[in-house]
């Protein structure tokens, strides 16, 4: 392979651009040209394409977001964009391409697989809900960044006697909250992965008011309700006043960890690995400290690791 090609896509996630640095770098460092992919699928379809240096990757390792930038583009479900996007790769002469991104730049990145287009999926998302790999590139910055907020909420929570409820980011997965909510001592996690029993809930938190527990932590999944709608039924069943706070986008900004650097460095580098053996449609991920490589199409798999005894710890631990 003499040319690939790299771009993000989806919503950012903070190790991206480290994951870049490390395609571009381990690329060069085996003579092998990079172009950069602007506004990901969109940018591609528009040849939005640029060849990358060493330089053009340099002190973008500590930063958050994406220099190549990244865009949701429905369009490319369709089979003619998907054509007018292999059309644009060839035209530059790249011969593989590495998709840094989720669950839909995987899709993306799967059919023009399936088309003969040679790529690589490189899991990056905050959301940590790609089959096959135990993290995912931004995970572990997103948590740490809920953490910082969860403390600073539970000191307000504890000087005036409320009960908060904190909405925390990930699309339809709870990992973001489950782990949030165990690192940060909530009382109550509401995740997509466990049936939530409101009225449960709801009676717990009764009871801790009667015996004088006045301030509590609730994390709440996106994917399950907002944290408005959880006000509102708590106000409805125990006539408990709750304050909300909606952590959004903060979630996904912010210098990666240590962590994250790291696996977006090993992931990146294993996806040009990849590509200079001629294979494609891949997925590449982490399993048990070891970075793993896998059919691109099993990381749709809807089969997730199993987290539930987190869940029933941080019940344990929050009695
Ligand atoms: O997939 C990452 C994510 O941040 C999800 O957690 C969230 O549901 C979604 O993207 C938000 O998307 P947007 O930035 O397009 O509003």
């Amino acid at each position: 392979m003499k040319k690939i090609g790299v771009l993000t896509s989806g919503g950012d996630s903070p190790g991206m651009n480290a994951a870049v640095r490390a395609v571009v770098r381990k690329a060069l460092y085996h003579g092998i040209e990079v172009a950069g992919i602007y506004h990901g699928y969109q940018g591609l379809v528009e040849g939005k394409i640029k060849n990358l240096d060493v330089g053009d990757v340099g002190d973008i390792i500590q930063r958050g977001g994406t220099m190549l930038y990244s865009a949701r583009c429905p369009e490319f479900k369709t089979d003619q964009v998907q054509e007018e996007a292999i059309g644009q790769l060839k035209e530059h002469g790249i011969e593989g391409l590495v998709v840094i991104g989720g669950d839909g730049s995987y899709r993306g990145a799967l059919a023009l697989s399936e088309k003969g287009f040679p790529c690589i999926g490189v899991p990056g998302t905050i959301d940590n809900d790609i089959p096959g790999t135990d993290y995912t590139i931004g995970f572990d910055t997103a948590l740490n960044t809920v953490i910082e907020c969860i403390d600073k909420i539970r000191d307000t929570a504890t000087s005036h006697e409320r009960t908060f409820i904190i909405e925390v980011m990930g699309r339809d997965a709870g990992d973001l909250a489950l782990w949030a909510g165990l690192a940060g001592g909530a009382e109550t996690i509401v995740i997509p992965e466990v049936t939530t029993d409101i009225e449960g809930l709801v009676q717990r938190l009764k009871q801790g008011h009667e015996r004088g527990k006045k301030h509590s932590i609730i994390i709440v999944a996106e994917g399950v309700m907002s944290g408005g709608d959880l006000a509102k039924v708590i106000k409805e069943k125990a006539d408990i006043e709750t304050r909300v706070s909606v952590l959004g986008h903060i979630q996904r900004g912010g210098s990666p960890t240590a962590r994250d650097r790291v696996l977006a460095s090993q992931l990146g580098a294993k996806a040009v690995e990849v590509l200079m053996e001629n294979r494609g449609g891949v997925a590449i991920g982490i399993r048990n400290h070891e970075v793993v490589d896998y059919e691109l199409k099993d990381a749709f798999n809807k089969e997730r690791k199993d987290e539930l005894s987190m869940y029933t710890l941080s019940k344990e631990l929050s009695i």
